[in-house]
C-alpha cells in the first residue's frame, strides 16, 4: 500500500472509533437536582448526597450529566426547606429551575436522580420533566433518601408522564451513604447498571 492510501485508511478507521464512542455516549444523560446545606443526617453539605450518586453513574456510563438547580434556592436550614418543600407538594407547584434545559433529541436515556422529598420527587423536578420533551425517552429514577426509598416517586412520575418510560426497578441510597462512603456508591452502581443490562 502506497503512503497516500495507507494515510488514507488511517484516518477512516480513527474517524470510525471516535464516531462509535460519541455514539456510546451520547445515548445517554444523567440529570439530577440535589439540594446543598443543612441535611437531615450528615449535617451542612457542600456537595449534595444524589449529586455524589449521579456523578458515580455518569463516571461509569460515560453519560453526559446536568445538574437541575431551583432558581429560587432552597432554604439552607433544614426546617425551612422542608416547609417549603411541603407547601409546594401539597399545591402542586411548579417551581422554575435556573438556565436552559438540555436538548435532549440526541438522548433516548435518561438517568433521573432526585432525593426523596415528602414521599415524591422535588416540585422543580416536574417542571422540568414539562418543559423537557420527554415522550418515548428511557427514563431511568434514582434517589437518595433516609428511609423511605424511592416511595411511590417513580409511580407518581410515570403517572404524570405516561409517554415517556419509566422503569419502576430504581435505584435508591442512603443519603448519608452516598455523601459518606464512595465505595458503597460505586458498588450500588455498579449492581444497578448491570441488572438493567448497561453494563457487564
Ligand atoms: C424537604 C425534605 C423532605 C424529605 N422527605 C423525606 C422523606 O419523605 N423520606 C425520606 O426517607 N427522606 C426524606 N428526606 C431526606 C432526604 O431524602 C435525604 O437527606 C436525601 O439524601 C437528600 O439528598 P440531597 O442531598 O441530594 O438533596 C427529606 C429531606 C428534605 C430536605
Amino acid at each position: 500500500m502506497n503512503k497516500l492510501a495507507t494515510l488514507i485508511l488511517g484516518g477512516i478507521l480513527m474517524f470510525g472509533v471516535t464516531m462509535s464512542n460519541a455514539a456510546e455516549t451520547a445515548q445517554s444523560i444523567v440529570i439530577y437536582f440535589s439540594h446543598t446545606g443543612e441535611n437531615y443526617s450528615v449535617g451542612v453539605i457542600q456537595e449534595g448526597n444524589t449529586a455524589k450518586v449521579a456523578k458515580e453513574i455518569a463516571r461509569q456510563t460515560g453519560a453526559a450529566i446536568w445538574e437541575l438547580k431551583e432558581a429560587e434556592p432552597y432554604p439552607v436550614k433544614y426546617n425551612d426547606c422542608i416547609d417549603r418543600a411541603k407547601k409546594e407538594l401539597q399545591s402542586k407547584a411548579r417551581p422554575a429551575f435556573q438556565g436552559e434545559a438540555p436538548d435532549l433529541a440526541d438522548y433516548d436515556t435518561i438517568y433521573l436522580g432526585y432525593p426523596n422529598w415528602w414521599g415524591d420527587a422535588p416540585m422543580v423536578v416536574y417542571t422540568f420533566l414539562e418543559k423537557a420533551k420527554i415522550d418515548s425517552k428511557t427514563i431511568l429514577p434514582f434517589c437518595t433518601h433516609e428511609g423511605s426509598g424511592l416511595g411511590s416517586t417513580a409511580r407518581n412520575l410515570a403517572r404524570a408522564f405516561p409517554k415517556a418510560k419509566f422503569n419502576q426497578d430504581g435505584l435508591a441510597i442512603y443519603g448519608h451513604v452516598a455523601q459518606k462512603d464512595a465505595d458503597a456508591v460505586k458498588s450500588a452502581v455498579e449492581g444497578w447498571l448491570k441488572k438493567l443490562g448497561k453494563r457487564k
